[in-house]
Parts: C-alpha cells; structure tokens; sequence
C-alpha cells in the first residue's frame, strides 16, 4: 500500500484519540474529522429547542434536519475547528455538562445514527482523512485502512482532565470527574446500537504511559509499517 487514505481512530471519553487524530492528521496533510463533534451538536439543538432528549421521534428528527458544518476558520480563541448546527456557531456549546450530559442518550438512537453515519461516509469519501470517534472502525468505515483504538485507564484520563481544567482555571474535582468517566464508559459500551468496541482487525494502543507526542509516534510507525506492506494488526 502506498498511503492509508482512511484512517480510524477510536477510543472512550478521554482516550487522548483527538488530539492525537488531529496531530496525525496535520503530518500526513489529511483532513481530520471528529465524528463527536455532530452527535454533541445535535445534543445542543435538542436542548436549545427545549425537546426532551428522551423522546427518540423528536430527538430524531431533529438530526435529520439539522446542518452541521465543520470549518477550518474561526476565532483565535483554541478551537481545533469551527463547529457550525445550522449555521450557528457551537464550537465552545457543545462542550457545555447540559450537553456532556445528554450526548450518550442522543447517540443511542438509531435514526440519529443513522443520519450522521451517512454524513461522516460522504465526508470520508471527499479523499484521505483521519477520522475519530466511537464506531468508525467498526460502523462508519469498517473498510479503514489503518484501524486505531486507544485506550487508557479511568484513573488516568481524570487525572488528564483534572490537569485542562487547572490549565483553564476551573474547579477540579477528582472523585466526581472520575466517577463521571466510569459512568459514560459503562453507557458508552453498552450502547445498544453502536456500542464503543474495538474492531477486530484495530491495532489497540495503551496510552497510559505515554505523552500525546509518543501517541502521534506510535501512529507514525503505523502508518510507515502499513506503507511498506507490513501488516499491523
Ligand atoms: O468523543 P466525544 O466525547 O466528543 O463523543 C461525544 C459522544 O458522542 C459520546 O458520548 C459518544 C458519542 N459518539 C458516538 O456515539 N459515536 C461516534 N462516532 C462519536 C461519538
């Protein structure tokens, strides 16, 4: 194979899979995409429309309408990228715990599945790109060429989150956040329709010990085994 043209990084909440994604990204010259951002921007239409985000129908057709864009530009202010829902910016909104806190119940639902995954298809098939999220591996692009999941432990990616919110001068709560994160996991894994599990031909990645540059190394060495026709998984 000369180059991977669709690469698929997965991993839970905290994982470290976007930002490593979107470095691997910047070094290959592809797009990155990050399937997240979508299901947390119909999160915030739902809620900003005041609909229940546990009646599916609504919460569903919502998705169905909904625009949602992902641009480059966009204030100086941190983003990765610009996240537009209908034209709106919602870059930082989709950050916000109302979201955090729906986002698992919003993407359980088939027919939201189902639009975006289309969506995330079109988009990948437009040429070479790293994609991150839940389910590319498995749902969205099971024909990856490269198939990354990454994993940490729980303790882990609290003390991870712990250290952007210092970083942010915001509160930090330890115990809260950790039990948060073994929360989402539980609901994140047994998500009926699209549960986050690596394929079965990922290379899965221990991230514990490592620094987000050692992450983007490892990935680099992926791709260099894959371009001279070693098989990685
Ligand atoms: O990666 P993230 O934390 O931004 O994802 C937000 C939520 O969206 C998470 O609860 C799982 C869901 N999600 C999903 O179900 N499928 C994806 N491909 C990406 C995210």
């Amino acid at each position: 194979m000369s180059k991977p043209a669709t690469i698929a990084i997965d991993g839970f909440a905290g994982s470290g899979k976007s930002t490593a994604a979107a470095r691997l990204a910047e070094a290959l010259d592809y797009l990155y995409f990050d399937t997240g951002v979508m299901y947390r921007a119909v999160t915030w239409a739902i809620l900003e429309q005041g609909i229940d985000p546990g009646d599916a129908e609504q919460v569903s057709r919502v998705a169905e309408a909904l625009t949602i864009d992902v641009v480059a530009n966009g204030p100086d202010d941190g983003r990765q990228f610009t996240v537009l829902a209908d034209g709106q910016d919602v870059t930082w909104a989709i950050r916000e715990p109302a979201v955090e806190a729906n986002v698992s119940l919003v993407s359980s639902y088939p027919r939201v599945r189902i639009v975006l995954t289309d969506q995330q298809r079109r988009i990948a098939a437009a040429g070479p790109v790293v994609m991150a999220g839940r389910d590319v591996g498995t749902v969205v692009l099971p024909q990856a060429d490269l198939k990354i999941f990454l994993v940490a432990s729980a303790e882990e990616r609290a003390h991870r989150r712990c250290k952007q919110l210092k970083e942010q001068h915001k509160p930090i709560d330890y115990d809260r956040i950790l039990t948060a994160i073994i929360e989402r996991d539980k609901k994140d894994r047994e998500n009926p329709v699209s549960p986050t599990i690596p394929a079965e031909d990922a290379v899965i990645l221990n991230t514990d010990n490592l620094n987000v540059d050692e992450v983007v190394g490892e990935l680099q060495t992926l791709v260099k085994q894959l371009r001279s026709g070693l098989k990685v998984a």
